[in-house]
């Protein structure tokens, strides 16, 4: 008889060898064959190849049975299928390897995560771990680098990211207090052993949350880091904070002994439905990110998991810190996606204009001079079922609409956006999933749709003329797994 793994690689060569026609399996982004994929772990650049580890449960759609899998790119178009690299088997480990990150050192890649382990009335212990991924591809679980938290917190302690300074490493982990609040801890350690306690992070964020999940800190610029998490608890408000759970960032300047952050303002990586858990690694120069495409404790709302699957990940993409904010672009690499254009319009004014999208795997860039406007409308419709996007240039906001899709998460998500000449959209329509970038990047919304037809009709609808200046149209390739 096979083991479970076996006949696990089994299904996984099986599934890779055959073609899938259905009209919710995306083309672009990264989405595992069958079971549950959530968030991106231990991102790094090793042995010449990007790996992209994340958290899967491979036997089924539920948040359970948590592993580590990985996937592997050298220009994220072709893959290595999906492989298990820690399997949560241990005693330390046993309800979940958890999120957390890798850091590339003495020919290796250190992987640091959560080892999540519960009694019998669900009381919850964390470890943090640590295990070597070596050459060969081999892994070994090495040692508990943190047993429990330390006093004052809760077991909601989890989700480390190692980062070095000098010759320092350093973790970072969220957290909660005893009286629920979220927050991060930093512990540093010379030679990746010993780790002690630095202490709480200072900010000035007191009252932010319940929890902090999925901490991230990483050198934007001379003298600023990003300090990128994902708080639970926050009141959603008419432009903010619209999800059960947001993740963003704030940046400042960062000392280690305190240890603190003197940052700004708070600021959302994504203000779609379906975004979360983020991490970012820098190679190269550039620090890529990697987010979840899904959202905790709502897993009703993805009609995919009786199909066997459930999420994805969003496409790589480029950190920027410019006028104190990120911006956001995908990598590069994906313009590999591209072939001739599908359309190319001359600059055009009119109050309606119609595009048909073929085939749900594409890209369109979209640039209106809105001086005249007041504000326009833009549908996305698959036959009957449609959703819009509404930019209210005197209020600058933005308003997305998934209430009139028939199947999937429904509702509105509203964000300010300063325009004041052109409405720069650049949209990555996949089978399930949209990633719209906006002003190059200044904003982004991720969603998830689920419509019946291939065919999407691309609409812009306006009350007075509008000039557009440029719009295109690319049918997108797939990513290979090979
Ligand atoms: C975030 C998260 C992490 C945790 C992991 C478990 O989505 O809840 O805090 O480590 O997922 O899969």
């Amino acid at each position: 008889m096979l083991g479970q793994y076996e006949e696990l690689d089994k299904k996984i060569e099986k599934y890779y060898a055959a073609q899938h026609e259905h009209p919710w399996r995306n083309q672009f982004h990264i989405e595992m064959p069958f079971g549950l994929v959530n968030d991106p772990n231990g991102l790094s650049y090793y042995n010449q190849k990007f790996h992209i580890f994340y958290q899967w449960n491979p036997f089924g759609c539920e948040h359970k049975n948590k592993h580590w899998a990985l996937v592997t790119t050298t220009d994220f178009i072709h893959y290595s299928k999906p492989k298990i690299v820690l399997k949560p088997k241990d005693w330390f480990d046993k309800d979940g390897c958890y999120s957390g990150s890798g850091f590339v050192k003495d020919d290796a890649i250190k992987l640091v995560y959560t080892g999540n382990v519960k009694d019998k009335n669900n009381n919850r212990e964390s470890y943090q771990c640590t295990a070597t991924y070596h050459q060969d591809g081999s892994v070994t679980k090495d040692a508990i680098l943190i047993k429990n938290q330390p006093e004052g917190y809760t077991a909601h302690f989890r989700d480390p990211f190692v980062f070095q300074i000098n010759e320092m490493f350093y973790m970072i982990l969220g957290v909660q207090t005893n009286n629920l609040q979220g927050r991060a801890l930093l512990y540093q350690s010379k030679e990746f052993k010993d780790w002690t306690l630095v202490g709480e992070l200072k900010t000035s964020m007191p009252d932010f949350g319940y929890m902090w999940e999925c901490p991230n800190l990483v050198k934007v610029s001379e003298g600023k880091y990003a300090f990128i998490f994902s708080p639970q608890g926050l009141e959603a408000e008419e432009v903010k904070y619209q999800n059960i759970y947001q993740s963003g960032y704030v940046i400042g300047q960062l000392d280690v002994t305190v240890p603190a952050l003197n940052h700004n303002e708070f600021k959302e990586l994504d203000m779609g439905f379906d975004f979360y858990a983020p991490q970012v690694f820098t190679h190269d120069g550039r620090t890529l990110l990697i987010g979840w495409v899904g959202m905790p404790d709502k897993d009703h709302e993805y009609p995919t998991a009786k199909d066997g699957w459930l999420y994805a990940l969003t496409m790589p993409r480029v950190l920027e810190y410019r006028d104190g904010v990120l911006y956001q672009r995908p990598v590069r690499e994906l313009l590999g996606l591209r072939g001739e254009p599908a359309l190319q319009v001359k600059p055009i004014v009119c109050d309606h204009y119609a595009v048909e999208v073929p085939n749900r795997s594409a890209e369109i860039l979209l640039d209106l001079d809105l001086r005249q406007n007041d504000e326009v409308l833009i549908t996305l419709a698959c036959e009957q079922e449609y959703m819009t996007l509404h930019y209210d240039k005197v209020r600058q906001i933005v308003t997305i609409d998934r209430n009139h899709m028939k199947l999937g998460g429904k509702g509105v998500r509203k964000f300010t956006l300063d325009v004041q000449n052109e409405l720069k959209l650049q949209l990555f329509i996949d089978r399930s999933v949209i990633e719209i970038y906006y002003q190059d990047g200044l904003e982004v919304t991720t969603l998830m749709y689920f419509p019946k037809t291939e065919v999407m009709n691309f609409a812009i609808n306006s009350a007075s003329a509008v000039r557009i200046n440029e719009l295109k149209l690319w049918q997108l390739s797939a990513i290979q797994y090979e």
